[in-house]
């Protein structure tokens, strides 16, 4: 038995929780679109051929905001493909992904996907082949009200109201040499600065994104964020990080310690996007956008990244995900909300088949990766502020990070309801963690709401098809409340939610 505590006070708060960070990203990829979220004739589907069981999982999963179309593809795409009638749109070669992209799904059926299942839309502009006049025609299709050719042609096309989309990518991984048009620093932060300069001539009330560098151990990492700011600093609200973790040294509490890295590259980013700021005497802060993370490493070799034949909707990177990676992954979304005063969105990457909590089968059932839990829980619970935590707790060392604390915790307090949601990982993996929290200033006549966790004794152990359940969350009894004080028992190698809501707040 190990014992931690877990302290956080009333008047010490990081942040409001932008309730973005819990978005997620559907892309052109494998069976994400087709086969995913869409598959006309499936008994599920509706009249527009969007899979009811994947809308239902989607509500149930909690996203906020939805990446679109890429990813790499977008670096390729041409919007005008489509749109319009289905029948006259146009089979292309998908040169991101080997694949032929059929251009059933376009932004207007993502936009009725959108508003079917209650999220915000992000958008992506094509900054690869594509560049400033693709991209201010396309923002003039989707958001100019009308009386031009484009927005007239969106009316024509069965919109008549703008999508008002707000949100807006300048471009892809633009530094990665995997990309369709990659670009050094210096073109794209020009190209991203011309860019955001007609998408704001069309429409100013848009945020921003540029992109940041497709990972941590980049060559040109901090140098890429540096340069591009340097020259769209004034144009652009947030740089763009992505991530997707890896189990390396096939060993769990090496595995952990990419939480740690993840905390240590978001602050890496605010100190580069704040250096520039200083260099321009700007009082100016840079948000960060975590647009694509994930656990990805068993489904990246290049059979996974390809099949031979330009198919459609090839099986791409399906990886199945197992106990260890919920766990890290609601280390992430619990890293994040720890750094709610620069992180305003995050995007889970993705969401359905191709690295997704939502498993398909093409006419057959949807069911949720073990990954999904982690992620639906905290969407579900966490509201309001974030507090600073102040944890006590036994450590260790290792390779990927050099002190891992075996507690990682985050506490969101919503000052309306009352209610306090306590997310912690035992990442102790044989011994229980006897957790002390301290909920200083929060109310003393406190009530439990949920207590859940979620472990399973196989690190290994996956949810698949014929066993959808095998890693869910169940109620753990093992919580006392004590006025401000809560004490709980966490299994090893478990991630959990303490929910409880205080009635005598001041
Ligand atoms: O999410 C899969 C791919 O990973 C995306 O298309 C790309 O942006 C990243 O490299």
């Amino acid at each position: 038995m190990i014992s931690s505590r877990l302290v956080v006070d009333r008047d010490f708060v990081i942040s409001d929780l932008d309730r973005r960070v819990f978005g997620a990203f559907v892309e052109h990829m494998g069976r994400c679109v087709y086969t995913g979220i869409y598959e006309p004739g499936h008994p599920t589907a509706d009249e527009n051929g969007f899979r009811g069981d994947v809308m239902a999982l989607t509500r149930e999963l909690g996203p906020t905001i939805i990446r679109y179309p890429g990813g790499n593809f977008l670096s390729g795409y041409d919007w005008r493909d489509g749109v319009g009638p289905k029948s006259q749109r146009p089979r292309r070669l998908d040169l991101a992904w080997y694949s032929t992209e059929t251009n059933q799904f376009g932004t207007n059926e993502f936009m009725q996907w959108s508003k079917a299942v209650g999220i915000e839309p992000m958008f992506g502009v094509n900054l690869g082949t594509g560049g400033p006049n693709e991209a201010r025609h396309f923002i003039e299709y989707c958001n100019h009200p009308g009386g031009t050719q484009l927005s007239d042609l969106r009316h024509a096309h069965g919109h008549e109201k703008p999508h008002d989309i707000k949100f807006w990518c300048l471009g892809n991984e633009m530094d990665g040499p995997w990309q369709i048009c990659r670009k050094t620093a210096d073109e794209y932060g020009r190209a991203a600065l011309e860019t955001a300069k007609v998408l704001r001539m069309v429409d100013p009330t848009i945020t921003l994104a540029a992109c940041g560098s497709s990972n941590h151990d980049m060559a040109t990492y901090g140098h890429w964020e540096a340069t591009v700011l340097d020259h769209c600093f004034d144009e652009v609200d947030f740089i763009s990080l992505h991530t997707y973790f890896e189990n390396k040294l096939d060993s769990t509490e090496e595995f952990f310690g990419n939480i740690d890295v993840m905390d240590l590259f978001i602050k890496e980013i605010v100190a580069v996007a704040d250096g520039v700021a200083a260099r321009k005497h700007s009082t100016k802060k840079i948000m960060l956008s975590f647009d694509e993370w994930n656990v990805w490493y068993k489904s990246r070799s290049i059979s996974d990244l390809r099949k031979p034949g330009w198919p459609e909707a090839p099986r791409l990177i399906e990886e199945v995900y197992n106990h260890e990676d919920a766990l890290v992954n609601g280390g992430a979304l619990i890293t994040m909300m720890n750094n709610a005063d620069r992180v305003k969105t995050a995007c889970l990457a993705q969401l359905v088949n191709v690295i997704g909590p939502i498993m398909t089968e093409p006419g057959g059932p949807a069911w949720r990766q073990t990954i999904f839990h982690p992620f639906a829980l905290t969407s579900r619970y966490a509201h309001g502020r974030v507090l600073k935590p102040v944890l006590t707790s036994p450590t260790y060392e290792a390779k990927t990070f050099p002190e891992i604390s075996y507690l990682c915790a985050s506490v969101v307090d919503d000052e309306a309801s009352g209610r306090t949601a306590v997310f912690a990982i035992n990442r102790h993996l044989t011994d229980e963690m006897d957790l002390k929290i301290e909920l200083r200033g929060l109310g003393t006549e406190r009530k439990l709401v949920e207590c859940l966790e979620l472990h399973h004794a196989n690190m290994k152990a996956t949810n698949t098809r014929e066993a959808p359940d095998t890693v869910k969350p169940v109620n753990n009894p093992r919580l006392e409340i004590d006025g401000e004080t809560l004490t709980v028992r966490l299994k090893p190698g478990s991630w959990n939610v303490i929910v409880t809501e205080a009635s005598n707040r001041r």
